[in-house]
């Protein structure tokens, strides 16, 4: 039995849909631990692609229990749609907990990400308008609305009526825009709740026993470590916890239950969204890995910026999340490139750094330290294993070994299951 937490390693979009998509064939419940609709997966099964939002990819396989935890804040429209989504293209969505004690996302929360966000002008945060960091501010303000809440119309309502009284003063009065009508937001959500309700449960205590009874748990973040609100690049962040620590937190386990911590990390870097990214490449060379790798939101559609492999950044996520193996993903991306360059450190003031900056000047007035190495300039999508990959790419994966101290444990060359190179064993 294994408890396993997957997290992204570097600004999010690392392919973690993909990783947890081919763990998930061996654990028997997923959970989802934090963020919301602002994730974003693609899932390749055989010839058909599936994106998710909310559900953990383990739904894709029959029998699996996909947990949505206490540390998620759920949109209950997304959701629903989400639900029809899948029973469209036949995916039992039977296997579905959701925490009571998750918070909901309210149509005021996605109005005011917006509204903030446009007010903040040369400020903004480059945010998914999808009301994440509004729901979590509520959350802390502790006027949030939770699942449980929807089950109760009377509690729903009059928590409903208290929010809108201050919510509508502010769209209305300080952001000169319109408010929300009582009856159709209660409406709405009353419908949702009538769909949800037999999702909803105590899940902690559902992967406590789970634990107990020695089944294989794997805990799946969203986003990234240097988009987590405490470690990543403040202010330029999401409002949770994507490191493995918030896996606990969010989905109600203590950390002496957690046997791993895997990494994803892709073979170079990408962001979206404002704030420092020092090996981003604004060259045909960052042109070229954004459209080999198809780097456009799957959230939002936005083009992702990308830049070389960034060992500073990987050395960091090891040390917040306490790394035990790292899988790298879409090696394949730089299948086509004459060379290929890893940062090994920073330029700060003269010198050289090699531990992430924790502060945000610091990190803009970074330059990367490079290494080149020769690339491979062959196709490895249909490796398999890693003695079928070239050499110029194995020592590539060596070299990342060597400068982050991480051991590989997976390496993935294509979005489809079957383009997976295990490399130690995990569950
Ligand atoms: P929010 O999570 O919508 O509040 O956005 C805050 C920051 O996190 C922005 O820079 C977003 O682009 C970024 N972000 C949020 N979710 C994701 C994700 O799933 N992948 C990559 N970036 C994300």
């Amino acid at each position: 039995m294994s408890t396993v937490v997957l997290i992204g390693t570097q600004w999010g979009d690392e392919g973690k849909g993909k990783i947890t998509d081919y763990l998930a064939q061996k654990a028997d419940i997923v959970v989802r631990y934090q963020g919301g609709n602002n994730a974003g997966h693609t899932v390749k099964v055989d010839d058909q692609e599936f994106k998710l939002h909310l559900i953990p990819s383990g739904i894709l396989y029959p029998g699996k229990l996909c947990v949505i935890g206490n540390g998620v804040v759920v949109d209950p429209a997304v959701l629903v749609k989400e639900l029809d989504y899948l029973a469209n293209r036949g995916v039992d969505t039977s296997g579905l907990r959701i925490s009571a004690n998750a918070h909901v996302i309210m149509p005021y929360h996605k109005k005011l990400d917006a509204v903030e966000e446009d007010r903040r002008g040369e400020h903004k945060i480059g945010t998914t308008k999808r009301g994440i960091g509004p729901a979590y501010m509520d959350k802390a303000a502790r006027i949030g609305i939770r699942m449980v809440d929807l089950l109760d119309e009377k509690e729903f309502k009059a928590k409903l009526v208290r929010n809108l009284e201050e919510k509508n003063y502010l769209l209305e009065r300080v952001f000169d825009t319109d408010g929300f009508a009582l009856e159709e937001v209660f409406e709405e959500y009353m419908s949702y709740a009538r769909r949800l309700a037999h999702y909803i449960t105590d899940t902690s205590l559902l992967i406590n026993e789970a634990a107990l009874a020695k089944k294989d748990i794997l805990f799946e973040g969203a986003q990234g470590t240097l988009l987590d609100v405490d470690h990543g690049t403040y202010p330029y962040v999401t409002s949770s916890h994507p490191t493995a620590g918030g896996a606990c937190i969010g989905a109600g386990i203590g950390p002496t239950r957690i046997d791993q911590v895997i990494g994803v990390c892709k073979a170079y870097t990408t962001r979206v969204g404002e704030g420092p990214f020092p090996t981003e490449l604004k060259d045909e060379i960052g042109d070229e890995i954004r459209n080999n790798g198809a780097e456009f939101g799957t959230t939002t559609g936005r083009p992702r910026r990308c830049g070389w492999f960034d060992a500073v950044i990987l050395r960091y996520a090891a040390r917040i999340n306490g790394l035990s193996s790292v899988a790298i993903t879409k090696l394949d991306v730089l299948d086509s490139l004459d060379t290929v360059k890893i940062c090994t450190g920073y330029k700060f003031k003269g010198e050289i750094i090699r531990e992430f900056p924790h502060s945000l000047r610091y990190l803009s007035e970074c330059e990367p330290v490079y290494e080149e190495l020769p690339g491979w300039k062959e196709d490895t999508s249909g490796a398999r294993k890693l003695e079928d990959l070239p050499e110029n790419a194995r020592k590539y994966l060596e070299r990342i070994k060597e400068l982050t101290g991480v051991e590989i444990s997976i390496v993935a060359v294509g979005p489809k299951r079957s383009q997976t190179i295990p490399v130690l064993e995990i569950f």
